[in-house]
Order: structure tokens, then sequence, then C-alpha cells
């Protein structure tokens, strides 16, 4: 009996990725390799820059990111832009409604990430933590101790899992996608490879630009993860330390007692 639960448990996990599909209700997603996974990983302030121009150059057209301070865009461990550049790029790309002028104003880092123009089109501050990627096996969710919850990976998934085909209904257009719970998804193709060209001269094909904006996403969901790992790290290390002396106490403690037993 324990040996047949055992089996399962084995089969369960090593089915995990494809079992997930079925228990996540048809949405089929993709596991991308990102800088920031695992206990050590970090976040690419390369790739976060190039998330940060394919979301102004593409998403920002039609969602919004109203809970990320602009500012942020220069702290360490994130895009880490210099301030002048923060500041210039509030300005250049966005307009903000000023309560005191009673009109719209170039923004300043001060200000958040404007809401969205299309109002279908869900704020994308916490997306990143609001979709898990991975459900399975079974629907326990047990593939996400390894692979995290999956969000960078379902909204890379999205963006490429496009099919191509279209239907209308009640007069909305649908595109056919791979990863939504639906299959069909309101949102036409935003990227199709080449969308954007980046400075540094990355790959601009199309699974690069989807995995360089969910990594932003990411980011903006979650800025502070690094320092989350980091403390974590240090709590161990100082539990590792704690056992350690506890167990040397332990042991000297008893050591008169111990010692008498063995010469009795
Ligand atoms: C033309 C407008 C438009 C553009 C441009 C656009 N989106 Fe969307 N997006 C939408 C709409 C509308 C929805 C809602 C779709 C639905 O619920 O069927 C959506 C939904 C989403 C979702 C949520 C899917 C879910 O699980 O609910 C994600 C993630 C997303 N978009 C990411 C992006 C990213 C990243 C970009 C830029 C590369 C982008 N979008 C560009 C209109 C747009």
């Amino acid at each position: 009996m324990l040996k047949k639960l055992a089996i399962g448990a084995a089969l369960a996990l090593a089915l995990g990725p494809s079992m997930s599909q079925a228990a996540g209700g048809g949405g089929h997603v993709e596991d991308f390799s990102f800088s920031f996974e695992g206990p050590f990983g970090t976040y690419d302030q390369n790739q976060l820059q190039r998330g940060l121009q394919i979301y102004t150059e593409v998403c920002a057209a039609c969602h919004g990111m109203k809970f990320v301070p602009i500012r942020t865009l220069a702290d360490e461990g994130g895009p880490a832009l210099p301030e002048d550049q923060v500041r210039a790029y509030a300005a250049q790309n966005f307009q903000v409604y000023d309560p005191e002028l009673d009109e719209d104003r170039p923004a300043t880092p001060t200000d958040h990430f404007p809401v969205g123009n299309d109002p279908k089109a869900p704020d994308l501050s916490l997306m990143a933590k609001a979709r898990a990627g991975f459900h399975g096996p079974l629907g326990t969710g047990i593939s996400q101790l390894f692979n995290g919850i999956g969000g960078p990976e379902y909204i890379a998934s999205i963006l490429t899992g496009y099919t191509g085909e279209t239907k209308e209904e009640a007069g909305t257009l649908f595109y056919e996608n791979h990863a939504f719970s639906t299959g069909w998804i309101a949102m036409p193709p935003p990227l199709s490879g080449e969308d954007v060209e980046f400075a540094d001269g990355h790959s601009n094909e199309l699974h690069h630009e989807a995995q360089d904006v969910a990594a932003f996403l990411m980011w903006a969901a979650e800025p502070k993860m690094m320092a989350r790992k980091q403390a974590g790290l240090v709590g161990v290390i100082f539990l590792v330390i704690l056992a350690a002396l506890l167990y040397l106490t332990n042991k000297r403690i008893w050591a008169p007692i111990k010692g008498k037993k063995l010469e009795a």
C-alpha cells in the first residue's frame, strides 16, 4: 500500500508539467527560465531595462501600472536608471492630470505610472503575482515549490501563445491563445517580434521580447524580491550557527552525567 502511494506520488511529480495544463483549465504555460529564479536568483538589470522599453512602447498604449511609482526605476536591484534619465523618461512618456493646475502636465518621478487607456485592459502592476502559471500535479500546486507560482511564465506564455485564429462573439473580436484559460483572449497579439529596437543590441525576436517584458512585470509586482531572498539566506545561516552552538552546549551540559555512565 505504502509502496503504491510512493510510486503514485513519484509519477505525479514526473508528470507535473503536463498534468498542470489539465488542472489549470486549458491554459498551457511554458516554463521559461528567468535569472531571478531559485534561492540566489537576482534580477538582470539590462533585461529589466529592455522590458521597461517594451512596456512603454507597446503595452502602455492600453494597460496602466498605477501602483508603481516611476521613481522606483532608479532603485538598486531594479532597472537602476540614473536619476536624470528617470526624470527625462517620466516627462517624455507620460502626461498626468494635475488637480492644482486643473490640466495635464508631463509626469515627474514622484508620480505613479498612469492608469491604462483601455478600460478592458487590466492594470499590470501586480499581474505577475495575480496569475499562477503552475497548478500541478493534479491541481495540488506542488510544482510551485520547485518552479515558483509562474506569474512571469504565464505572462510570457500569453504573449507567445497566439495561434492566429480569431472569432467574433457579441461584437467583440477574440484571438485564440494556448495560455489563456478559456483559450480565447480579447487582447490582440501585442508583440510579433521586432516590435522595438534595443539600445544594447539584444535580440528582439518574439520569445526574447516576451520574456523581457515578463521579467519587468515581475519586478514591478515584487521590487524587493532580492532583498527578501537575502534576508531569508541570512536567517538560514543564523539558524545553522545557532543549531551548532546549541548542539555543543547540550553536549557540554550532559558531559559529566554521560561520562559517569561510561565509567560505571
Ligand atoms: C490593444 C490594447 C492592448 C495592448 C497593446 C496590450 N494589451 Fe494586454 N490586454 C488587453 C485587453 C483588452 C486584455 C483583456 C483580455 C481578456 O480578458 O480577454 C488584456 C489582458 C492582458 C493580460 C491578462 C491576461 C489574464 O490572465 O487576464 C496580460 C498579462 C496582458 N494583457 C499583458 C500585456 C502585455 C505584457 C502587453 C505589452 C507587450 C499588452 N498586454 C499589450 C489589451 C491590450
